[in-house]
């Protein structure tokens, strides 16, 4: 039986495939971590050709363990860490550089450069974001300066810039295609999100040559054919979205007011405004959530940069913990009497703040203070986090405000009692699908709708199944107090 859709995940930490059936179950997956790369202090890069390594090597697993062939896939949908950048050789498809990750902040010169020039209103207008390193731009442009001849050699056609899905469909594709979607492409800082198409005077601004860029498709769209020597057979790739943006598909928010928020490394949280491109008075980014059949949906994102990052400091770190699941059995036994805050800006503060230069600090401490309120303190800070998000979404956006139901995917999510402390810091409740794999669904659904073998958006939606709703169930006056100690704890640390 054909009728097999591939989804390809790949992350900042760990690329995976996972193959579905015509009746959207997995059949089959695989996943590798590769090497991060720490040249300098708050530099971050990969390699690429690790990064494709070990995307063959997941899809050859997760056909093992399917016990399919290749030509038995239908279609592949592709979603990746979005804004990190690959620059390669047209000719020969070899990369000139690491690519940069989304993480690095070797940029945040450029960027405060920019600012002082008064520049960020021009790049928030027209690209919904703000003048971070997080974002490709400013990477984008160090490349070129940095990398001898590269800015003469783009010029002329010979470079290629990508993001990570436009590297894998080059290389998957043969180089016959040289091709991005839109979610990914609104990460740049050079694509008008209002005009659909790549800015000239952004270009001009960061000098980066318009002959370097790919065609812009929408998220469900012909990207090109497989070449027959990757894994033996032409596979149509019919999907792409930035991994955010996909498990907002995923966790099928097609409706204005609908909202997700996936806690991994990091936590992004999604608001689908629609056709409304709501412009955040509150250092929310505005972005595109999907664009299909040629129909922009927008939505206001809030990034969190550290998030299960916490956790993985709480085990590699502090060595509190073994295993990432212990935490939450571990912050059940904290002292309730003891009010202890961790404020994660190891890499500085993402969304509503933007402070490259925050650093993570602890604050309320007593002598019994132990790994149990360590653990506590890293969990909450996520859910504090996610609260002054959907705050200044609420600011944003009056449409928000009322019945908004958070939908939530993403390693932490396993645990009920950071989910139950997730609908007690926000008052409001939390609701957890059935199915987790919301990032490799919503890329699987762009390419496994588009090619015929699964349902339409109304069907896909209503397919969407819950596996817990967690109701807010603590009382107003304990809520207060702790969030007014959330907000002193980051009032403190941004000095
Ligand atoms: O914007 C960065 C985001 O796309 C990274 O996601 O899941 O690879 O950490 P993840």
């Amino acid at each position: 039986m054909a009728g097999y859709i591939l989804a390809i995940d790949q992350g900042t930490t760990s690329s995976r495939a996972i193959v579905f059936d015509k009746k959207m179950r997995i059949v089959g997956s695989g996943q590798k971590e590769f090497p991060q790369i720490y040249p300098a202090s708050g530099w971050v890069e990969h390699d690429p050709e690790a990064i494709w390594e070990s995307v063959l090597w997941s899809i050859r697993k997760a056909l093992k363990e399917a016990d399919l062939e290749a030509k038995a896939i239908s279609a592949i949908g592709i979603t990746n860490q979005r804004e990190t950048v690959v620059v390669w050789e047209r000719e020969s498809g070899k990369p000139i550089h690491n690519a940069i990750v989304w993480q690095d902040r070797r940029t945040a010169p450029t960027c405060a450069k920019l600012k002082r020039e008064g520049l960020e209103k021009l790049f928030t207008r027209k690209t919904g974001l703000l003048l971070d390193p997080y974002f490709s731009g400013t990477k984008l442009s160090w490349l070129l300066s940095n990398v001898k001849g590269a800015r003469a050699r783009a010029t002329k056609g010979e470079l290629c810039f990508g993001t990570i899905d436009t590297f894998l469909i080059w290389r998957l594709t043969g180089g016959r295609s040289f091709v991005t979607d839109a979610t990914n492409a609104s990460r740049t800082l050079i694509y008008n999100i209002a005009d659909n198409d790549w800015d000239k005077e952004l270009l001009e601004t960061l000098r980066i040559p318009a002959a370097m860029l790919p065609e812009v498709k929408d998220c469900a769209a012909d990207f090109g054919v497989t070449d027959k020597s990757v894994f033996g057979a032409e596979v149509p790739i019919l999907g792409v979205a930035g991994d955010q943006q996909a498990a907002t598909i995923g966790q099928a928010c097609f409706e204005p007011g609908m909202m997700k928020s996936t806690y991994g490394t990091g936590c992004f949280a999604l608001l689908n405004t629609g056709a409304d491109m709501v412009r955040s008075k509150n250092r929310l980014l505005t972005t595109i959530a999907y664009r299909l059949d040629g129909e922009t949906c927008y939505a206001l994102e809030g990034s969190i940069f550290i998030a299960g990052a916490a956790v993985q400091w709480l085990r590699d770190g502090l060595g509190v913990i073994k295993k990432a699941s212990e935490t939450g059995e571990l912050a059940e036994k904290a002292d309730p009497a003891q009010d202890v805050y961790l404020v994660p800006a190891f890499v500085g503060l993402g969304a509503p703040h933007w402070d490259p230069d925050a650093r993570a600090a602890v604050y309320g401490m007593t002598r019994n203070t132990g790994p149990a309120e360590f653990a506590r303190a890293a969990l909450e800070a996520v859910c504090y986090q996610t609260r002054d998000l959907l705050e200044a979404m609420h600011k944003d956006w009056k449409r928000a405000e009322g019945d908004t139901v958070l939908r939530v995917d993403g390693g932490m999510v396993a645990s009920d009692w950071t989910m139950q402390r997730l609908a007690d810091i926000l008052d409001a409740p939390v609701d957890r699908p059935t199915i987790l794999e919301t990032t490799a669904m919503g890329a699987a659904w762009l390419a496994g709708s588009r090619a015929g073998v699964w349902p339409d958006r109304a069907g896909f939606a209503k397919a969407w199944a819950r596996d817990r709703r967690f109701e807010p169930a603590m009382d107003e006056k304990t809520r207060a107090a702790k969030v007014r100690g959330w907000k002193d704890a980051v009032r403190r640390t941004l000095g």
